[in-house]
């Protein structure tokens, strides 16, 4: 694991932004992994810019997203497929069918399946950029007893539904998902997880120095062989 520690949220954006980019630069049909959240947002703003600026085409790039919520439609405003849409990919030039997601209304074997076959078909996801919750889970896999494979439905913890439920202010917060599950998360050839604020201090902890268990899902990144950690000074405050 390589560990970044930087001062402000956007240096980290620039920080994640310059690996993608410059990665998309060389390899312009290149797959992109794209997680939700407020973790990312400052590097979808810098790749925003870069494009802006004309030093970067995503024209050509394939994308995929960890996971969707549950029972709620897709053009819901707070569906992880609009959230996508508003902060990244309707301000760049990624083709809409290039976009690979989870529906969260699919059956779950059928649909687990089909997010597999794509990925592979696309040659497998090159960069994964990842967010942690504050329980050590990445995209929607929850700590348990084991850890999980290919995609499937989840049940969130309250733990995720009380970091989450303040973006539904009309409905009240899905309580399931379908997520990627770890195994196929490991599969990218790259990950750059992203995490700021105090709250999550312990989970990069547990990550980085705890042992490797469902508990921690994220603690099985110690496992791969190319994964770059960028953190504020709050969210490593364990760790220095
Ligand atoms: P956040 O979520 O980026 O909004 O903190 C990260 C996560 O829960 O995986």
């Amino acid at each position: 694991m390589e560990i970044r520690i930087f001062d402000t949220q956007e240096e980290i954006g620039a920080a994640a932004g310059k690996i993608i980019c410059e990665f998309t630069k060389n390899n312009p049909d290149c797959v992109l992994g794209f997680a939700t959240g407020a973790s990312p947002v400052p590097t979808y703003n810098y790749m925003i810019k870069q494009y802006e600026n004309g030093e970067v085409s995503f024209e050509n790039i394939k994308t995929f997203n960890l996971d969707e919520y549950c029972d709620l439609p897709r053009s819901h405003k707070n569906s992880y497929y609009t959230f996508m849409h508003e902060n990244l990919f309707d301000k760049i030039d990624v083709k809409e069918e290039n976009i690979g997601f989870l529906d969260g209304n699919a059956e779950e074997k059928a649909e687990s399946k089909r997010y597999t076959e794509a990925i592979k078909a696309a040659g497998g996801i090159d960069i994964q950029i990842l967010g942690i919750g504050r329980n050590g889970h990445i995209a929607f896999n929850e700590p348990s007893d084991e850890f999980t494979g290919e995609s499937y439905k989840v049940e969130l913890t309250q733990s995720t539904i009380d970091a989450n439920s303040i973006y539904f202010d009309d409905i009240a917060m899905p309580h399931y998902a379908m997520t990627m599950g770890i195994g196929l998360i490991m599969e990218s050839k790259k990950i750059v997880l992203i995490a700021t604020g105090d709250k999550k201090a312990q989970a990069v902890y547990d990550m980085v120095n705890g042992p490797v268990t469902p508990k921690c899902p994220a603690s099985i990144l110690q496992q791969h062989s190319d994964v770059v950690i960028l953190l504020d000074k709050e969210a490593a405050q364990k760790i220095i």
